[in-house]
């Protein structure tokens, strides 16, 4: 069998975020990594300004290893673009590192993350908050929230201002992308979509 090491053993000699990226390759930390096919890390610099949070990666980052580069990720694209924000600037990871799914035949169907897997998968994105050191974080859902601030708080009632967290940061919450791809089209969906789209212009603003 391949030797993969164990956490914290042998990544010494490597940059900070890629020692982070390999020691989260290896995580045991909760029962999730059995069934996924790998840990999804973050992307993006490691001086970016803004880092956006997401929960979980879905079927399609699973398999790529990368977030948000499935359906969610055309929306979070399409969006951030339309803001001015630059994917290539900014950092982009999940609460969860590991793709949480039931089968329904052939389908791997998403299942939302519980708070002692979000919890556990803390020790993970408290260490990509060291690295980056963001001066904006972006909350894309109530899972990133709860993982940020440990609030139950829904979206609704918390999202769309800028709220002060220590060490100069500020956290933004917003919607998250599957949310409006969830809405059926129409009238409800279109209004969503403008609001996610005017919560990421103020945070283009903020990090001017
Ligand atoms: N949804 C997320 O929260 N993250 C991803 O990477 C993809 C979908």
């Amino acid at each position: 069998a391949q030797w993969r090491g164990r956490e914290g053993e042998g990544f010494a000699d490597l940059a900070p975020l890629e020692r982070v990226r390999q020691e989260t390759s290896l995580c045991t930390r909760c029962p999730l990594h059995c069934n996924a096919t790998q840990a999804v890390f973050g992307e993006g610099p490691d001086d970016a300004r803004i880092m956006f949070v997401g929960e979980q990666p879905g079927d399609r980052e699973d398999l790529a290893g990368r977030p948000f580069v499935g359906p969610a990720g055309s929306v979070f694209d399409q969006a951030t673009e339309a803001a001015g924000i630059s994917r290539a600037g900014v950092y982009v990871t999940n609460a969860v590192k590991h793709f949480k799914h039931e089968m329904r035949g052939k389908r791997r169907i998403h299942r939302r993350p519980e708070r002692p897997e979000i919890e556990q998968c803390r020790h993970w994105l408290v260490q990509e908050l060291d690295v980056i050191d963001p001066k904006i974080i972006v909350a894309l859902g109530a899972t990133a929230y709860f993982a940020l601030t440990g609030d139950t708080a829904a979206v609704e009632e918390v999202r769309g201002y800028p709220i002060p967290l220590a060490e100069g940061r500020i956290l933004f919450v917003t919607t998250h992308p599957s949310y409006l791809l969830r809405l059926p089209e129409g009238i409800e969906r279109q209004t969503a979509h403008r609001r996610f789209q005017e919560d990421l212009q103020a945070v283009a603003r903020l990090a001017q």
